[in-house]
């Protein structure tokens, strides 16, 4: 394959492996610098100049997008998923990997813990978002922060709402997050690939610092992830739809919290800590990845009209509940059970013995009508949507 990686830094660490790896793979490798694109926007021809010349010919790219280059750099990755070149990470995925909040705003609709986090912008308020984070001491972030910096420990009220202050004098939107207090400056990164982790580590922060971050003098050892830490870094990169991605988790006395999902995680520390050729184990999914371009279901699979994918809730009164899939009535009904998502498992492709149990998820593509008498009456959503939906068939 001709793989491009986007990078401004030809001569790092994560870089030169990558090349390497692509390179002894049997790969055309370029490394490409993200600033020297121009996009040409035009109807059915999206284009781009690299160093004057048109773009054209790669297979695959692998953007490693700078914090300060977010914009520029997610619209040359766009660009090139409109000319259909295949990219190891979306821009959108980037984009909301980037932001603290928006990574967590959209994992908190599934079962990946994070710590407990307030988002606000009047520090008069600071005193009651406190208290709903389980009151000081808090950290607070600056959304786009990056190694360490911009993450600061507040002890009091007083304190966060000066530093809330500070940050916005210099135009920065910052979120306070409850202080894991039990991660004793430790925690740990799993390096995501497909749907495993392929490498973990442990940081340690040096002194009296609380982060520990390599960059802030954090001290690295391999670490074996018990299964939980594993499922819940899988998790979090695939329901941000990163294919790679760096999971940072802190070990709270309720499990795994998660903290940030990289999507260009750094190669040189994983790698000196464990070990593990992780260069090769990217450009060895990219290579299976390549053949089966994602797809996004909610474009290919509403096209016949009511029709569409939905999620259904299964709670104890559903006539589901302790169903087997192949005997549900669901198939009769024109209802294709694509997953089951049980806690922190999912059951793909479920076969027809499969017992469908009270609290699973099912993950069902079929007619729309059919599915919405499916969804729980008693849960608040459903409620709110009766009140305004007059297609809704009556209740049984
Ligand atoms: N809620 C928290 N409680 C305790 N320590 C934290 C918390 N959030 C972050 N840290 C520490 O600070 C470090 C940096 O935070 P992180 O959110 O990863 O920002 P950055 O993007 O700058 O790395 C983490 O690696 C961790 O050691
Ligand atoms: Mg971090």
């Amino acid at each position: 394959m001709k793989v491009a990686i986007l990078s401004r830094g030809p001569k790092l660490y994560s870089t030169t492996r990558l090349v390497e790896a692509a390179a002894r793979r049997g790969h055309d490798v370029r490394v490409l610098d993200t600033l020297a694109f121009s996009i040409v926007v035009e109807e059915d021809a999206p284009a781009m100049l690299y160093e004057g010349a048109a773009v054209s010919g790669w297979d695959a790219i692998i953007p490693r997008i700078g914090a300060s280059l977010t914009l520029f750099g997610t619209a040359v990755v766009r660009q090139f998923e409109q000319m259909g070149v295949f990219t190891l990470a979306s821009s959108h995925a980037i984009s909301v990997a980037r932001d603290k909040l928006r990574s967590i705003q959209v994992l908190s609709r599934h079962p990946v813990g994070f710590p407990p986090t307030v988002f606000l912008h009047d520090p008069a308020r600071v005193a009651e978002a406190m208290a709903q984070i389980g009151g000081p001491p808090v950290v607070i972030k600056v959304l786009e922060g990056t190694q360490g910096v911009g993450v600061i420990l507040a002890e009091s009220v007083k304190n966060a709402e000066t530093i809330l202050e500070t940050l916005q004098l210099a135009r920065q939107h910052v979120i306070l997050q409850k202080f894991v207090g039990e991660a004793r400056g430790r925690d740990l990164r799993a390096f995501v690939v497909g749907d495993r982790v392929v490498a973990a580590m442990r940081r340690t922060a040096v002194g009296d610092e609380f982060r520990a971050n390599v960059h802030r003098g954090g001290k690295v050892e391999h670490v074996e992830l018990a299964p939980d830490y594993a499922a819940v870094a899988i998790r979090a990169a695939q329901i941000l739809g990163l294919r790679v991605a760096g999971v940072d988790m802190l070990e709270s006395a309720e499990g795994p919290k998660v903290i940030e999902v990289n999507s260009s995680p750094g190669l040189e520390g994983i790698e000196a800590a464990t070990g593990v050729d992780v260069a090769d184990a990217v450009i060895a999914h990219l290579e299976e990845q390549v053949l089966f371009p994602e797809v996004d279901l909610r474009q290919r699979l509403t096209l016949k009209s009511g029709y569409g994918v939905a999620e259904i809730p299964i709670d104890g009164a559903s006539s589901l509940a302790n169903a087997r899939v192949g005997w549900s009535g669901l198939r009769e009904r024109e209802v294709a059970v694509l997953s089951i998502q049980r806690g922190t498992v999912t059951i793909p492709n479920p076969d027809d013995e499969r017992e469908i149990l009270p609290g699973d998820t099912l993950l069902c593509y079929g007619k729309l009508l059919t599915m919405r008498g499916m969804i729980p009456v008693a849960r608040p959503v459903a409620r709110t949507r009766r009140a305004t939906d007059a297609t809704r068939p009556p209740r049984r």
